[in-house]
This record gives structure tokens, sequence and C-alpha cells, in this order.
């Protein structure tokens, strides 16, 4: 187990080591972490709809008649009516054929990729696209290529690069 320690005390000296930070007040723009009052300026709760009274009015009726929790996988039996008609409501809302509602954006990126792309296939990211961007893309079996980050050069060369691998004979008049 001496690597754990070793790995905690490398990210500690490079500064990488993480804790947790436990709110103890709504989410909002001001929070309480300690008991002391600060501003909060890295929350997805960019609208304040975590505390909105029509929403937690909504959410409180709907644990009244639904309960708490969907069971199952949506492919079980944890797709409810609540999960339609939301989807349902967010297609008539973009104008779109359908739409499908995940728990997060990390499950929503680890799921559509390897759903879109697979193996054979090449994925070009960029380097500092979110973490589960890049799970989704290594889980898909895709061969994952980076370019630095909004570098449309850096991606070009990529391009090329990936082609001459498949080219080799053509590789030598990119090279000059
Ligand atoms: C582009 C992008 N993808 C995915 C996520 C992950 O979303 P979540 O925190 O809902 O898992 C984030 C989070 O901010 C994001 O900005």
């Amino acid at each position: 187990m001496d690597f754990i320690t070793e790995e905690i005390d490398n990210l500690k000296t490079s500064g990488l080591y993480r804790t947790l930070r436990a709110i103890e007040s709504v989410q909002g723009p001001r929070v309480k972490i300690d008991g002391k009052e600060v501003i909060l300026l890295c929350s997805n709760n960019y609208l304040g709809l975590a505390d909105h009274p029509r929403l937690k009015e909504a959410a409180v009726k709907a644990i009244e008649k639904y309960g708490v929790g969907s069971g199952a996988s949506r492919l079980v039996s944890g797709t409810m009516g609540l999960h339609q008609e939301v989807e349902e409501r967010i297609a008539r809302f973009k104008g779109t054929e359908a739409a499908l509602v995940f728990n997060s954006g990390y499950a929503a990126n680890v799921s559509v990729i390897p759903a879109l792309v697979g193996r054979g296939d090449t994925v070009f990211s960029d380097k500092l696209n979110h973490a589960s961007v890049i799970d989704g893309c290594v889980l898909s079996r895709a061969e994952f290529k980076r370019y630095p980050h909004k570098d449309m050069e850096g991606l070009a060369l990529r391009g090329k690069s990936r082609y001459y691998d498949n080219h080799p004979a053509l590789r030598a008049p990119f090279l000059n």
C-alpha cells in the first residue's frame, strides 16, 4: 500500500491534492462553508435554479406522488412517465425529434460518445476538453488524438499525421 501514500505525497508536493469542502447552506451565489459565508463562482447553478421556489415546489409534489429514486436502470424498470414527459417537453422546446435526459454531464459524455464512435474511428479532441469527454473517447475504443487548446493549425497537423499514418507512401511530401 506504500504506493498510495507515495502518490498522495506527490499530489501534495505538486499542489494537486484536493479535498472536499462541504456546503452548509443552499446552493447559490453565496454559500456557507465552515460556518463562513463565501462567494461561489465555480458551480453549474448559473441560473439559480437549485433554489428556485417553483422548482422546489415541483420537486416536493413529485416526491409526494412518486417517492424518491427510479428503482432501476432505465432499460429495466427505471423509466417513469415523468422521465418521458420531460424528454418530450425538451424535444418540443428544442424542435427536435426526441430528447434523452442524463443525470449528469459526465454520464452524457461517457454514454453518447461511445454510441457515436468506436474501434476503427479516430477522435480529434481539444487538449482542454472536459475529463468526461476524454473518458467517453477512451471508453469508445476509438483512436484518440489530442491537439493543443483551440489550435486549428495543430488540429490540421494531427489530421494530416493521421492521414499519413494510413498512407505511409505519401509521408515524405508532407514531412518536407
Ligand atoms: C463540457 C462539460 N462536460 C461535462 C461536464 C460534467 O458535468 P457533470 O458535473 O454534470 O457531470 C461539465 C461540467 O461542468 C462540462 O463543463
